[in-house]
């Protein structure tokens, strides 16, 4: 009986604290300056509401690094990306512009995105809205300058996903080996994508973003890439 008193005291307390949490493990970050973006990074996790994505980047994708470096303009930044999938390598490069604390993205795909709080000391936490097609989807992507994150940094950025109502994250594998950035070497080719993705016709966005819409969608996606 006294267990039972004793745990109900305990339950409001219990019950508010994930809220406030969340509050705090949501917490949108000023963005400085732009300095703090510059540099290598590898990309931990993504979570989005795309449909489909966990399945897919699971299935497509070993792991993604990035390079960040300035644009002419002050405000503004190039991210060289280099995506290893099923061992071969692709690259995309974009272009992300500050204004008013918020970047802005026009290709491959038009983005926003705001930097969230993380206890993580070399990570940037990036939430965003993208349009494929003519749907807008959420996202948030950690990303650190180290190979990869610990087990306690992970489990934050999984509570964080969880508050933001977002489904529970595509954890990318280090250990699979990281592409090279294409200049270097001549044994590992790198497909540059960029322009295919940015001059990508709006009808194949939209016929894309309705395959990953169908509850078939996805399952033909997976057939095609397994013939
Ligand atoms: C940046 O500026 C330099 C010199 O003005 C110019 O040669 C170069 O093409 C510019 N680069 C871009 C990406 O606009
Ligand atoms: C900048 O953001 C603030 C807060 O979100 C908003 O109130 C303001 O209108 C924005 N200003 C511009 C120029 O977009
Ligand atoms: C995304 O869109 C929602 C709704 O318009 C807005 O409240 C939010 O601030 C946006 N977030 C980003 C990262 O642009």
């Amino acid at each position: 009986m006294f267990f039972l008193i004793l745990a109900a005291a305990l339950l409001p307390a219990g019950l508010s604290a994930p809220v406030a949490d969340c509050d705090t493990l949501t917490r949108r970050v000023q963005i400085r300056g732009l300095d703090q973006f510059l540099g290598v990074w590898t990309y931990a996790a993504e979570s989005t509401n795309m449909p489909g994505s966990k399945i897919l980047t699971k299935t497509f994708v070993d792991n993604v690094w990035g390079k960040i470096y300035p644009a002419n303009e002050s405000d503004s930044f190039f991210v060289f990306q280099v995506q290893k999938m099923f061992g071969r390598c692709y690259s995309v490069t974009s272009k992300l512009t500050l204004v008013n604390n918020t970047l802005h993205m026009e290709h491959p795909i038009s983005a926003t995105e705001v930097l969230i709080t993380t206890s993580c000391p070399d990570c940037i936490l990036l939430l965003s809205n993208y349009t494929l097609g003519e749907s807008v989807y959420r996202g948030i992507q950690l990303l650190t300058r180290r190979a990869k994150v610990t087990t306690a940094e992970m489990d934050e950025f999984k509570r964080q996903v969880a508050c933001l109502d977002l489904p529970s994250p595509a954890i990318l594998d280090a250990d699979k080996g990281f592409c090279s950035d294409g200049s270097a070497s001549k044994d590992t080719e790198t497909t540059d994508l960029t322009s295919m993705l940015s001059q990508a016709d709006p009808e194949y966005m939209k016929a894309l973003d309705n395959l990953l819409s169908s509850q078939g969608g996805i399952k033909t996606i997976l057939q095609f890439i397994a013939s």
